[in-house]
């Protein structure tokens, strides 16, 4: 006797399918799927970019490939926080990647990660047109400037967060 198993839709695949239906069976229409979809779960998780697969009836590694190539998508679910850090020209020239470098030791994440207790995400952005801020971070939306390494420690104190314990140790160890 042969089993067959079925698989119960999750909530992810419910939403994408969902969305799925605003859209011809178009490979053209990837990107904005994946906008969309990402506009409504915050990420793109493995089972929605399948789904998306399965509907365009293209190979899945094409969904994943496209979604890993362009920084504007996450595989990761959001953090309550969102730190994006200016890797524009101007943030560049004031030491935007050791602003970057500070974040990512801080947290413990690189850019499109999210901190285990889903406080903060990290990411990066081209100009965000306050370049005279430089360098610039913007957190929660806001654009905060000249956030140098020791900013950032600010910053992440204001917040009141985890690492607080983290950065005491560090300095205490330096
Ligand atoms: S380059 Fe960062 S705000 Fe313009």
């Amino acid at each position: 006797m042969t089993t067959v198993v079925v698989e119960k839709d999750t909530k992810v695949n419910q939403e994408t399918k969902r969305i799925l239906k605003r859209f011809a069976r178009k490979r053209d229409n990837l990107i904005p799927i994946l906008q969309k979809v990402q506009g409504r779960l915050g990420y793109l998780p493995r089972e929605a970019m399948l789904e998306i697969a399965n509907y365009l009836d293209v190979p899945e590694m094409d969904v994943y490939s496209v979604v890993t190539f362009y920084n504007q998508f996450r595989l990761n679910p959001p953090g309550r926080h969102s730190i994006r850090v200016c890797l524009g020209t101007a943030c560049h020239m004031k030491g935007g990647y050791i602003t970057l470098d500070a974040w990512k030791r801080r947290l413990g994440i690189g850019p499109g990660e999210t901190t285990a207790d889903q406080e903060f995400d990290l990411g990066t952005v081209a100009c965000v047109g306050c370049c005279t801020m430089a360098p610039v971070t913007v957190v929660d939306g806001k654009p905060e400037a000249k956030v140098e390494p020791t900013r950032v420690d600010g910053l992440l104190l204001s917040f009141g967060h985890e690492s607080q314990k983290e950065l005491k140790k560090n300095h205490a160890n330096s």
